[in-house]
């Protein structure tokens, strides 16, 4: 990954963009990486003194290659700007600027965006994962679990991977499958929406669909039986596959402390195999060991009983994220989790209206839910009720309100089929 973080003598505050040129390659991989570095100067008016400079500058960096490196320019009013690596340099990742060979390669590097309904004082961040070329986080995990699965000959070459799924994941899955030479099929509860099921199959995969009633856990029975009547098939199982946190402490966690300068308070997320919360609390402990962590799942959902609560077990509504099940949930690790919160199906529908009508993200329902959570720990903090070690906290926006439209998710509560 491309890491350059900023750290300024001046006063000033600076947004800072980054851009390599040229696009480093593996091949090229030789002593140093020559990063173009731009930095655009807004007056800090939160300063007694200031500088108002406005403008962007730019400068060219030598960094040797295991991200130890730091670089400088003088800057034209009194101060010089240093830059620093954030020690993580992958010269694979992508900036989205330059020209691509793969829809592969524009997984990851999403948008980080501030939730304007969060307070002044410990702003909220959002993760948007629709902007994956599957348009959810899961394009995430499926290219690192096939990829690390080719590499260490888990999966042959030319083979089949069979993987229970809500639906996300198997988009996911079937995007890195289609360009990797891999068969996929899935295997999905009926209730699922309709719509991850067609851009399944349009990705060349096929779907078997479980029954409503036997929840996650007939899938992944149904997958393994499957598997073992196919020859060279592989379940990856997102459940158990520690992959799965593995490619969010590689690639979201990262990109989320890039873009804040490691300045993270709370990571705040929905849990439907627990992978997204589970490699980014990882990472954030490493970093901050106080790093707060709050799990998110729809009242209903039974997480909750992993921390000893007593809580009663309903449907809910709220698609990608909860449990009926915990023995399946494999990769949730309680010590991990400070703590673990429900929202209402009704809050996480409204919410899910709020963020479209106010804010402009069309996303799905857990991530309206993780935004409710997220929120409403910001506000706690600011109101001292809970020590973060930064002002700040992070949460994942999962997919796009477009893939649940036929069940209604813009309409009233009472119509929305979960
Ligand atoms: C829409 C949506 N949100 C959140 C999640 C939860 O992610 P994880 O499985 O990493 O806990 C999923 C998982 O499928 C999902 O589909």
């Amino acid at each position: 990954m491309t890491t350059i973080a900023s750290g300024a003598r001046t006063t000033e505050s600076k947004n800072v963009a980054v851009a390599h040129t040229p696009t480093p390659s593996s091949e090229d991989a030789t002593e140093f990486l020559v990063f173009e570095v731009a930095v655009e100067f807004v007056p800090d008016i939160r300063e007694e003194t200031f500088h108002i400079c406005y403008g962007v500058y730019r400068a060219t960096l030598n960094l040797p290659l295991d991200g130890g490196g730091s670089g400088y320019f003088a800057s034209p009013n009194d101060g010089m700007i240093t830059f620093r690596s954030g020690g993580n340099i992958c010269p694979s990742m992508t900036t989205h600027r330059e020209p691509l060979d793969s829809v592969l390669d524009t997984i990851a590097e999403t948008p980080l965006v501030r939730v304007q309904a969060s307070p002044d004082e410990v702003p909220v961040y959002a993760k948007l994962e629709s902007f994956n070329p599957g348009a959810s986080v899961k394009d995430r995990i499926g290219k690192y679990m096939l990829e690390q699965m080719l590499a260490d000959g888990t999966l042959p070459e030319g083979g089949t991977v069979v993987e229970p799924t809500a639906g996300n994941t198997g988009i996911g899955i079937a995007v890195a499958a289609n360009q990797l030479g891999i068969r996929a099929v899935f295997v999905v509860p009926e209730r699922f929406s309709v719509e991850k099921q067609t851009l399944m199959r349009a990705l060349g995969a096929d779907v078997v669909n479980t029954p409503t009633e036997d929840g996650m856990g007939g899938a992944i029975d149904r997958a393994h039986q499957l598997a073992e009547e196919l020859d060279d098939a592989v379940v990856p199982q997102q459940f158990s596959n520690p992959l799965n946190p593995e490619a969010h402490y590689e690639t979201t966690a990262p990109e989320v402390y890039d873009a804040l300068d490691d300045e993270v308070g709370a990571l705040v997320a929905g849990c439907g195999t627990a992978g997204t919360l589970m490699g980014m609390a990882r990472y954030g402990r490493e970093r901050h060991e106080d790093t707060y962590v709050t799990a998110v799942e729809p009242a209903g959902s039974l997480y909750s009983t992993l921390h000893g609560r007593d809580v009663e077990e309903a449907e809910y509504k709220t698609e990608g994220i909860g449990t009926h099940n915990p023995a399946t949930n494999e990769l949730f690790e309680p010590d991990l989790v400070d703590e673990i919160v429900q929202i209402d199906d009704r809050d996480t529908h409204a919410e899910m209206q709020r963020l479209a009508a106010e804010e402009g993200h069309l996303v799905g329902s857990s991530a309206a839910a993780n935004c409710l959570a997220a929120v409403d720990l910001a506000e706690r903090a600011a109101a001292g009720e809970v020590d973060l070690p930064y002002d700040s906290v992070v949460t994942v926006f999962a997919d796009s309100s477009e893939r649940y439209l036929s069940k209604g998710v813009y309409g009233d509560f009472e119509s929305w089929e979960g």
